[in-house]
């Protein structure tokens, strides 16, 4: 597989692209020993030897993309039947190997976090670190004070499970209801049972925030981009903090 140079450089931390582009200008850049000037230039990282200043640029970066999952796709990396949200990825960006930060229903839509950066992820899936969730949600009855009263003490799933303690705000009740549920766990299928164990039903999800990450309004349904440097920095404090909360 081949990327753009420029691309390649600025994952590995070279600088912004218009900073990559200076720097391939500056005839900095090698491929193959040969200067490399044009940042359009497609390499095969995987088998041509790219130098900066002469030094290797070792590769395997991370990437960090933000996606506003759209229904019908599964949460994982390859299924024979199914098509998955790596499948949605350009071929550039599925090149690093990125992997779905935990799991969106099928039919859920929302904010996914895909990347390769394999202790991050399980740092932010950690049932220890309680990284909360907030997802947008309608539900088909009228959703009550009652209803946030029993998430605020947690509710008993058709397995038998407890949940936590859980932020309910009700944005438009009525036969049909918009709510906003913040969970710091992530059962199986948990916002749809713990409505199912106050007797409604869920009818769209929608996850809207994880973490210190919130969906980017602009990416429409299906779409993706690249986590800015602001918010992967956000990120990596998040779980620094956490961590220094929980004295581990
Ligand atoms: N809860 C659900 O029920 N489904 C999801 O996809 C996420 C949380």
């Amino acid at each position: 597989m081949e990327l753009r140079i420029d691309k390649l450089l600025a994952h590995m931390g070279y600088g912004t692209r218009k900073e990559v582009k200076k720097l391939l200008k500056s005839g900095a850049v090698k491929v193959d020993g040969a200067a490399v000037h044009d940042a359009k230039t497609k390499v095969r990282p995987n088998e041509q030897a790219v130098t900066v200043w002469g030094e290797p640029v070792a590769y395997r970066p991370f990437i960090y993309l933000m996606m506003n999952k759209p229904p019908g796709v599964i949460s994982a990396t390859e299924d024979a039947m199914e098509e998955t949200v790596v499948d949605l990825l350009e071929e550039e960006d599925r090149l690093f190997a990125p992997f779905p930060v935990g799991r969106l229903d099928k039919d859920t839509e929302g904010l996914l976090l895909l990347t390769n950066d394999g202790q991050l992820a399980h740092q932010l899936l950690s049932p220890k670190k309680h990284v909360p969730k907030t997802y947008f949600a309608v539900i088909d009855g009228e959703v009550t004070e009652a209803d946030a009263a029993s998430f605020r003490r947690g509710v008993m799933l058709d397995d038998g499970y407890e949940t936590k303690p859980a932020e309910l705000v009700i944005l438009k009740s009525g036969p049909r209801s918009d709510v906003e549920l913040t969970i710091t766990e992530g059962k199986f299928h948990q916002v749809k049972r713990m409505f199912q164990a106050v007797g409604k039903r869920v009818v769209y999800l929608k996850r809207v925030k994880m973490g210190p990450l919130a969906l980017d309004p602009d990416l429409a349904v299906g779409e993706y981009r690249e986590l800015t440097d602001e918010e992967v920095e956000k990120l990596k404090q998040y779980r620094a903090g956490e961590d220094e909360k929980k004295g581990t």
